[in-house]
C-alpha cells in the first residue's frame, strides 16, 4: 500500500496529504504516482468538487527527493520521461483545486502549490526555488508558473538566489491569496474548499477551463473563448436554478447538470 500520500474525503472534499515525514515530504516516485492515482480516483468520483492538496504542519515539502536523483545521468531522465510522466496530472485535473501550505514549500514542493488553482498559507509557511545550489533547474514548472504569478523580477529573484519568501511576502507577490494562523489552516481551508463544492460542478470546471485560457492565449482569443463558456452556461439547468432562486429569494439548489 501507498501510504506517502494519504486520501480522505470530507462532504464533497477531497484531501491528498503528502506524508512522507521522515525525509521532508520529498517528493519520490511514492509521492507523485500517489497524487496521480488519487486525483484521477477524484476526477470520476462526481461527488467530490474540490481537492485540497497539503502537508503536515512543519513541511508541505522540501522538493523533488535529492537522494533519488543524485545518480542519475542523462538517458536515465531523458529515457524514463522523468516529471513528465508522473508530476503533470494537476495540470489536467478539471475541479478546483487548492494547495494549503504550512511550513516549507520549496524546489519541486513550491512548484505543486504552483499547479493548483489557488495556495492558501500557514502563517509559518516558507516558500523558495532553491535549485540553483544544487545546479539543476526548478524544472517541473517554476520557471514559466513563477513568472506568470509573481511577475519577472521576484521570479528571477528567487530562482537565481534559492531565497525563502514568508508567508507575509508570498501574499504580498501574490503567489498565495490567503495567509491563516497555522492552526487554522486546514479547518479554513476546508471550510473554503466546501463553500466552493457547493457551487455547480460544470459552472467551476468552466470557469477552471476559462481562467487557465488567460495564460495561454491572446487576449482576443481567451475573450471568444470566455464567451463561448459564457454561452454554455445557458444550457445549463444549474443557470436557470441560480438566477431563477436569486429573484425568488430563496437558496439555489444545485443539481450539477
Ligand atoms: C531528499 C530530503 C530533502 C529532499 C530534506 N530531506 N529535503 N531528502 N530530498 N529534497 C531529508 C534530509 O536529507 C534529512 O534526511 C531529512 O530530510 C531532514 O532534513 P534536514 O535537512 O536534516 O532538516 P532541517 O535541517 O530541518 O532542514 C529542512 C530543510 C532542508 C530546510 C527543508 O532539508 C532542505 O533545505 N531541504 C532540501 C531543499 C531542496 O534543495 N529542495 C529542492 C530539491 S530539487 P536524514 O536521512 O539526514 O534524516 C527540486 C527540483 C524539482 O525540487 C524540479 C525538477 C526535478
Amino acid at each position: 500500500m501507498n501510504t506517502a500520500v494519504l486520501k480522505e474525503i470530507v462532504g464533497q472534499v477531497g484531501i491528498l496529504t503528502i506524508n512522507r515525514p521522515d525525509a521532508m515530504n520529498a517528493l519520490n516516485d511514492d509521492v507523485m504516482n500517489g497524487l496521480t492515482l488519487g486525483l484521477d480516483e477524484f476526477e470520476q468520483n462526481d461527488a467530490i468538487h474540490c481537492v485540497i492538496i497539503t502537508g503536515s504542519e512543519k513541511v508541505f515539502a522540501a522538493g523533488a527527493d535529492i537522494a533519488a536523483m543524485r545518480n542519475y545521468e542523462y538517458i536515465d531522465v531523458y529515457r524514463d520521461n522523468f516529471i513528465t510522466r508522473n508530476w503533470e496530472r494537476l495540470k489536467t485535473f478539471r475541479k478546483p483545486t487548492i494547495a494549503a501550505v504550512s511550513g516549507y514549500a520549496l524546489g519541486g514542493g513550491c512548484e505543486v502549490a504552483m499547479m493548483c488553482d489557488m495556495v492558501f498559507a500557514a502563517d509559518n509557511a516558507k516558500f523558495s526555488q532553491p535549485e540553483v545550489r544544487i545546479a539543476t533547474l526548478p524544472g517541473a514548472g517554476a520557471t514559466q508558473r513563477l513568472p506568470r504569478s509573481v511577475g519577472k523580477a521576484v521570479a528571477m529573484d528567487l530562482c537565481f538566489t534559492g531565497r525563502m519568501l514568508t508567508a507575509a511576502e508570498a501574499l504580498q507577490f501574490g503567489l498565495v491569496s490567503r495567509v491563516y494562523p497555522k492552526a487554522e489552516l486546514m479547518h479554513e481551508t476546508l471550510e473554503q474548499a466546501q463553500a466552493i463544492a457547493a457551487y455547480s460542478l460544470p459552472v467551476l470546471m468552466m470557469m477552471k477551463e476559462s481562467l487557465n485560457r488567460a495564460f495561454e492565449t491572446p487576449l482576443n482569443e481567451g475573450l471568444a473563448f470566455e464567451r463561448k463558456m459564457l454561452y454554455a452556461t445557458f444550457a445549463l439547468e444549474d443557470r436557470k436554478e441560480g438566477m431563477n432562486a436569486f429573484i425568488e429569494k430563496r437558496p439555489a439548489n444545485f443539481n450539477n447538470r
